[in-house]
């Protein structure tokens, strides 16, 4: 099938790569002119695991433009895969979907040939109602038929999460609903060849394709991910209450996490969600709840629990190091999360920016999110260019993003290079051996050397 897919960021380019992989010709359509010369030269604009490889083996079924007209020319479906940042008091700006759609509609204004027109990117619930009356305003009833198939990727494990979804969900009008069952057909049978960098999961033979009604898939989105949100939320607070208890969170997690009912995975205790999606989509949704006279008591407890989070390495560091004023703290992770350059709503830009305003000296390394760092933190920032150069002389470590060169750090690095071996681990992701041999606080984890004491006192008693 020829599909239009309009914007290449990350889940209109992912999206775009996995239905070429699977068979069909796709066009993307880009109005940022670098992105759009990265993407014709062969490379994607941003780092994502495996993307860029199987860009490269598709190549003949992808094309990349900026004019609406040619990719749609003879295009029986097209994606809308734009932003949606948050706007103000949280509602999502839809101008860049607005202005895709009225962009689509002109360039097919001619036709008579039938188009799916899908929205991709996350859109409040209703959105679909009102764009058909856009739809109808453009004369073009019976020739547009719009659909919402939200995305439930990942960063970090985007393409792996297209080929292999967990499920599919498109909503809309049955004649819709035909045409995109065909576009997902190669997926929901899973009968495509898998790529040899990333092999199919053992035992996945298909994929459920849950076909409802276009607001139920528009808020099936932010219900999925207020709820991966609010998991996040809750072993947060119970690694709080582990710190002031004395228990192991990893401990807590894995227990609970046993029961099938409850499932181990969204139970990492850390410095709180970040990135391009739980943070937006969680404000969002407490606004759409808003907007409809509903208090989301639940949602707004989540997003507030975070913004808690983010600040106790800060106070952890204060209190170990007597005041940051003068100190060498490093960050290791800049990303919001491995596997990713991205830095939106990373932990690390707040953290980074108070302790610059306390007067701390302030390095930080990231394998991948470098380039981004030095457009987005603030200058007074060393960026170092491997761990050890940012470990040289600091006072204090903080890992905020877990990428696997930095849990392969053994004690020795840190106390070869820092000028006291305080280690902050914001992920709880480091090796045992440091846990066991430095400084070390993580999050609801206890330190060891206080567990040791308390043993002692007890054995004392
Ligand atoms: C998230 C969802 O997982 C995807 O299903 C969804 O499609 C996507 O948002 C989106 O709306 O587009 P993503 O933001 O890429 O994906 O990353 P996640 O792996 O979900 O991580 C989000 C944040 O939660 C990261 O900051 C991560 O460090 C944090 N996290 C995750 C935890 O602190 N603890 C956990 O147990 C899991």
């Amino acid at each position: 099938m020829k599909i239009a897919v309009i914007g290449a960021g990350y889940v209109g380019l992912t999206t775009a790569v996995s239905l070429a992989w699977v068979g069909h010709d796709v066009h993307v359509v880009e109005r940022d002119e670098t992105r759009l010369a990265r993407l014709q030269a062969g490379s994607p604009p941003f780092f994502e695991e495996h993307l860029a490889g199987t860009m490269v083996a598709c190549a003949e079924q992808l094309h990349f433009g900026r004019s609406y007209e040619s990719a749609l020319a003879g295009a029986e479906v097209a994606f809308i895969a734009v932003g949606t940042p948050s706007g103000e008091d949280g509602a999502p700006d839809l101008s860049q979907v607005e202005g895709a759609l009225g962009q689509v509609l002109d360039a097919v204004s001619e036709r008579r040939r039938e188009l799916v027109l899908v929205v991709k990117s996350t859109v409040p619930v209703g959105t679909g109602d009102l764009y058909d009356a856009r739809v109808a305003d453009a004369g073009l009833v019976g020739i547009v038929h719009l659909a919402a198939n939200p995305e439930f990727l990942r960063q970090g494990r985007a393409l792996h999460d297209s080929l292999y979804p967990d499920r599919i969900v498109i909503g809309g009008a049955p004649d819709a609903l035909v045409t995109l069952r065909r576009v997902y057909r190669p997926v929901a049978d899973q009968s495509f060849e898998a790529p040899s960098e990333l092999p199919r999961p053992g035992g996945l033979s298909a994929v459920p394709l849950l076909e409802v009604d276009r607001r139920s898939a528009e808020l099936a989105k932010y219900a999925a991910n207020g709820y991966l949100a609010m998991r996040i939320s809750y072993i947060n607070e119970i690694a709080n209450l582990c710190d002031r208890l004395g228990a192991d969170v990893d401990a807590v997690a894995s227990i609970i996490g046993a029961d099938h009912r409850i499932g181990n995975h969204f139970l990492h205790a850390g410095v709180g969600f970040g990135g391009s999606c739980f943070p937006k989509d969680t404000r969002a949704l407490a606004h759409i709840a808003r907007e409809n006279g509903y208090a989301f008591e639940l949602i707004a407890a989540v997003i507030r629990v975070n913004g808690r989070q983010r600040a106790r390495v800060l106070e952890r560091l204060e209190l170990s190091l007597g005041g940051v004023g003068g100190r060498r703290v490093a960050l290791l992770g800049l990303a919001f999360k491995p596997g990713t350059d991205d830095m939106r709503e990373a932990p690390s830009v707040p953290l980074a920016q108070a302790l610059v305003e306390r007067g701390a000296e302030v390095v930080g390394h990231d394998p991948r999110a470098l380039e981004q760092a030095r457009r987005i933190l603030p200058g007074a920032v060393a960026l170092a260019s491997s761990p050890e150069e940012a470990l040289l002389g600091a006072d204090a470590a903080v890992l905020l993003t877990e990428w696997p060169q930095y849990l392969a750090l053994t004690p020795n690095v840190f106390r070869a290079a820092m000028r006291r071996p305080l280690v902050i681990d914001g992920r709880n992701a480091l090796s045992d051996a440091v846990r066991h041999d430095l400084e070390y606080y993580g999050i609801g984890r206890p330190v060891l050397t206080d567990l040791l004491e308390r043993h002692d006192a007890v054995a004392a008693d």
